[in-house]
Parts: structure tokens; sequence; C-alpha cells
């Protein structure tokens, strides 16, 4: 059995430009149609290229995430593997990845051991480690949900070498015999309720990787504690945060002089603490 595009994709026009956009770009890219010849009717889609299109316009009308379709994303100048379970790296962290390796490079600081808290998808301590290589002893990477480390794990096989540590655990319990000169975190920051929240991250992303319980500032706190007796001396740790919690991380972080910092839209993004 076949069936035309017109058959298939009557409505798709007007239901979303964006989707049938897509339509278009897939065909050509995955399945080296031309969608002129399908219009003409010059070629028809097979019953399995019909099955597997329909499944994506489905999912792509739920808001399902085009990156979990594509099973990669692009972080740092790097292709990152990502599957439903992990939380898909976003442009606001790339930036904090980019900070940090200007930073030590502009301020000179050795940075042998790197700790990556939450590591979901592995992209900022993976990607920053590739960029100090030559320096660097270990990354660890801490992160305690199956379902996210199955993306992590091919990310360290692909990105990653024998320096690269995985510890599944979540970072309140894990225990550590050795201090970092880098931590690096994008922890969940984002309180249960929030409206804010786009309807295709909450359907369809992990909420162990979104959401902080009814109190972030209290985790974010938590971790900022247990991270700074874990740095060494001349050491960084950079955090990345949600744009409204600026003042309360001010007053709660005060004893560590947190430097705030803006995402490129200009929002209140991410602070570092240097020790
Ligand atoms: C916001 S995501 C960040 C993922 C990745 N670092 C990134 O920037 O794309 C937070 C990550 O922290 C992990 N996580 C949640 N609770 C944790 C805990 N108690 N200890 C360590 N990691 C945790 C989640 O599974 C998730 O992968």
């Amino acid at each position: 059995m076949s069936v035309t595009l017109s058959d298939f994709f009557k409505e798709l026009p007007q239901k979303s430009t964006q989707l049938f956009r897509e339509f278009i770009w897939i065909l050509e890219s995955k399945h080296q149609i031309n969608p002129a010849d399908l219009l003409s009717g010059r070629i028809q889609l097979s019953l399995q290229q019909k099955v597997l299109l329909k499944d994506w316009v489905e999912k792509r009308d739920d808001d399902y995430p085009l990156q979990y379709f594509l099973g990669q994303v692009e972080f740092f100048d790097l292709e990152f593997y990502v599957e439903p379970g992990v939380l898909i790296p976003r442009l606001e962290t790339e930036e904090i990845a980019r900070w940090s390796v200007d930073f030590i490079k502009d301020n000179n600081l050795k940075i042998k051991s790197i700790l990556d808290i939450g590591a979901g998808s592995g992209c900022l301590g993976l990607s920053v480690a590739k960029v100090l290589d030559e320096s660097l002893e270990r990354l660890t990477l801490i992160e305690p949900h199956i379902d996210a480390r199955k993306s992590l794990s091919k990310n360290i096989k692909i990105h990653g070498d024998k320096r690269v540590e995985l510890v599944v655990d979540t970072f309140e319990t894990a225990v550590f015999d050795k201090k970092f000169d880098l931590i690096l975190s994008n922890p969940p920051y984002i309180s249960v309720g929030d409206e804010e929240v786009q309807k295709g991250v909450y359907k369809h992303e992990p909420h162990e990787a979104l959401y902080a319980g009814a109190a972030p500032i209290t985790l974010i706190s938590q971790w900022v504690q247990k991270a700074h007796k874990l740095l060494n001396k001349n050491s960084l740790m950079v955090f990345e945060m949600g744009y409204s919690q600026r003042d309360a991380l001010e007053k709660e972080l005060e004893e560590f002089r947190p430097q705030f910092l803006k995402d490129s839209f200009g929002k209140d993004r991410f602070f570092y603490i240097l020790n």
C-alpha cells in the first residue's frame, strides 16, 4: 500500500508551517525524496515511510522535541547524543561552558580536575574537558538517574577517555576522596508549579532534571555549600540558575561572594564563585 503526499498531508500546512517545513526537510534529508516528485505523483510513499512520517508528525504535533527525533544536539562544537530521559542541552548552558573556558584562560587558572554535578548528557563537563584537554587529569561526572545515564554513557564513549569517571549517586550522598579545580553545575532549579515551563518541555523532558521541589534556592544553596568544600584553592565554581533567582541567591550565598552573569538574552543566568 502506498499513499501520496496529498493523501497524507492534506491538513499539514494549515496545522503549522513549522511542521510542514520539517516534513519537507525530513523527506529530503532522511528519505532522499524530492517533495515535488511526491506532489506530482511521480513517486509514492511506501507503507514504512508512511508509518515513520506519521509518527513524526503526530509526535511533533504533540510538542515532542525535535532533538529527540534527531538523536543529537550540537553543544560547544561537539555533537551530543540525546534520547528521552535526558535533558536536551540548552544554549544558555553552552554559554556557561564557553564563558568558563575563556575565564580559565584569561586568568591562567590551572585546571587538572573537573566535577560536573547533574551531568545529564554530559554536555557541560565533556565539552569543557575537551578544550582544556592537555592539562586535565580527571573529569568526574555525577548523575543519579538511569534514563539520563543512557545518553551520558554514549557521550562518554564518544567524547571521553580513561580520565572520565562516572559517579552514580546523588550529589547530596556522594562521597569524594579528592578535591577539584573546576566545579560546573546546571542543577534542577525550577519550582514545582512554575507556569512558564513550555508545554513540550513539561510533557517530554525529564522532571528530575527540571524541578527542584518547592524550594530550588535551598537545593542550589546546599549544592554550593558542599561543592565549596570540594574546591581546591585558586579554583572556580560555576552554576546555572533561574533568571528570577538572583536576589534570593545573593542573600543565601553571601558568604561565598558569588558573581552573577547574564546570558545573551540579557537574563541573570549563572554565577561563579572563586576559592
Ligand atoms: C538541569 S539538568 C542538567 C543536565 C546537563 N548538565 C545539562 O546542562 O544539560 C540537571 C541534572 O541533574 C540531575 N540530578 C537531579 N537530582 C540530582 C541530585 N540530587 N544529584 C545529582 N544530580 C541530580 C538530573 O538527573 C539532571 O540530569
